[in-house]
């Protein structure tokens, strides 16, 4: 089948490459110029496992083309992938003009039928303000079309396992016509696909996103119990997920969750319940639990090194997650600042991210970056870890400890077993884990 996928952003990207492994025909529209020549050159802008070598095979194959002209990939096929940013309004609702704008571009060009499909993340009927505008900008041409919603439920770091192997599909359509075209894209997907009408499908990914958020701030609050009643919040989880109905993932309490999703998606919740005369005051705690965080971390590291001032500290993991450099909404981001603001001495290290974050955060006499984690903690008062890389899982912890002024660890993501870092010698503070 031909395909358009408009947008290079995470989820455009991996659905473009994986249509195209999938042996599909693609068309990536990309609007930056700079991007366009990367991706056509085999460059991925991000770091995402697999990404760079599934992109060259598919340029290499044919399968998949990329250009900067939205007019190209609307007369390229009929099915196009609206996965163009959705960034935060000042009010925290969805940005959504640039939905608009392919709505708007390709009622304006199209001659026969196209399939509109909506991959990012949307608040719910955005499909009916999409038709609108189709009708407008088709000026009463007589040319046939539909608008879906296929939102991707897919994670950074572990992008193209999750498109290709996902646990379920979501499909919001209207008519016959839309639905035998999804029916032919998916037809090698191995799991449960959902049809309904289009609002359903929008709120399916919306309700999903803010319910893992909730997993994360329940269990973070229980950590917060745990350690005030010595018990261990892995245990605690552990016990929890085993029950079907729960499930063990989302359940790691540490610094709680960012990224470019999550913050975003659980606002624009809110502001969507509210607009709709539904108070959501749920989902306004999980935000106030998880903004806690930061400072329960920056409890544990004052009550550590008692006076911060001066005193060289290490910080491994800047990246929201592991597996990927983006830092958008990271807790570095906001940790970082706090620290240096309390007259700390910074050495950063990440496996990926720190390009990223020195753009924001550019080196200076107080804020250094070391090219490895041994480097990072030389002569530190202590290591503060802020993203649960595999890397610091194999470290030479006994090297760490010989080269450290103290051998105090603050670990917000729990990557260490408490039991062992004790015989090591170390001071060990982690969250939830008051045993
Ligand atoms: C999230 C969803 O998991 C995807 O299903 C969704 O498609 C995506 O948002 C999106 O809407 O585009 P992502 O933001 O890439 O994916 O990353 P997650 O793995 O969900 O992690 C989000 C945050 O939660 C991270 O900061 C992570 O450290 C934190 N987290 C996750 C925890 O603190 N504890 C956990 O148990 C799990």
């Amino acid at each position: 089948m031909r395909i358009t996928v408009v947008g290079a952003g995470y989820v455009g990207l991996t659905t473009a490459v994986c249509f195209a492994h999938l042996g599909h025909e693609v068309l990536l529209v990309e609007k930056i110029p700079l991007k366009v020549d990367m991706l056509r050159r085999g460059e991925v802008p991000i770091y995402e496992p697999g990404m760079e070598e599934m992109l060259r095979e598919n340029l290499k194959a044919g399968r998949l083309g990329v250009t900067s002209s939205l007019e190209e990939g609307i007369q390229f096929s009929d099915v196009i992938f609206i996965c163009v940013g959705t960034p935060q309004s000042e009010d925290g609702s969805a940005d959504l003009s640039q939905v608009e704008e392919v709505a708007r571009e390709t009622a304006k060009l199209m001659t026969s039928y196209k399939l509109l499909v909506e991959k990012s993340t949307v608040p719910v009927n955005t499909h009916k303000l999409i038709k609108r505008t189709v009708e407008r900008y088709l000026k009463k041409k007589d040319v046939p079309y539909d608008v879906a919603s296929n939102p991707e439920f897919l994670r950074e770091g572990s992008a193209i396992r999750d498109f290709l192997y996902p646990d379920r599909i979501v499909i919001g359509v209207e008519s016959e016509r839309a639905r035998k075209i999804f029916e032919e894209l998916y037809a090698g997907f191995n799991c449960p696909i959902i049809y309904t009408d289009p609002a359903t499908a929008e709120l399916i990914k919306h309700a999903s996103n803010s319910f893992l958020a909730m997993k994360i701030s329940y269990i973070n609050m229980v950590a917060d119990l745990c350690e005030k009643v010595g018990a261990d919040i892995k245990l605690v989880a552990d016990g929890m997920g085993f029950d079907k109905r729960i499930g063990r993932e989302f359940l790691n309490a540490g610094l709680g969750w960012g990224g470019s999703c999550f913050p975003k998606d659980v606002r624009a919740f809110i502001k969507m319940a509210e607009d709709n005369g539904v108070d959501f005051g749920l989902l306004r705690e999980v935000e106030k639990i998880n903004r806690r965080r930061i400072e329960r971390f920056m409890e544990k590291v004052r009550s550590s090194l008692w006076s911060l001032k001066g005193k060289k500290l290490a910080v491994w993991g800047l990246s929201f997650k592991p597996n990927t450099d983006d830092i958008r909404e990271a807790v570095s981001t906001k940790l970082v600042p706090l620290l240096l603001k309390e007259g700390a001495r910074l050495v950063l290290y990440d496996p990926k991210a720190m390009e990223n974050f020195r753009r924001v955060f550019p080196e200076g006499d107080d804020l250094k970056y070391a090219p490895d984690p041994y480097t990072a903690v030389e002569g530190a008062s202590a290591l503060l870890i802020l993203t649960e890389w595999e890397e610091f899982q194999h470290v030479d912890l006994l090297r760490v400890k010989e080269l450290m002024e103290l051998p105090i660890v603050v670990d917000g993501r729990n990557i260490y077993e408490p039991s062992v870092m004790k015989q090591l010698g170390f001071e060990y503070h982690c969250m939830g884990r008051g045993v």
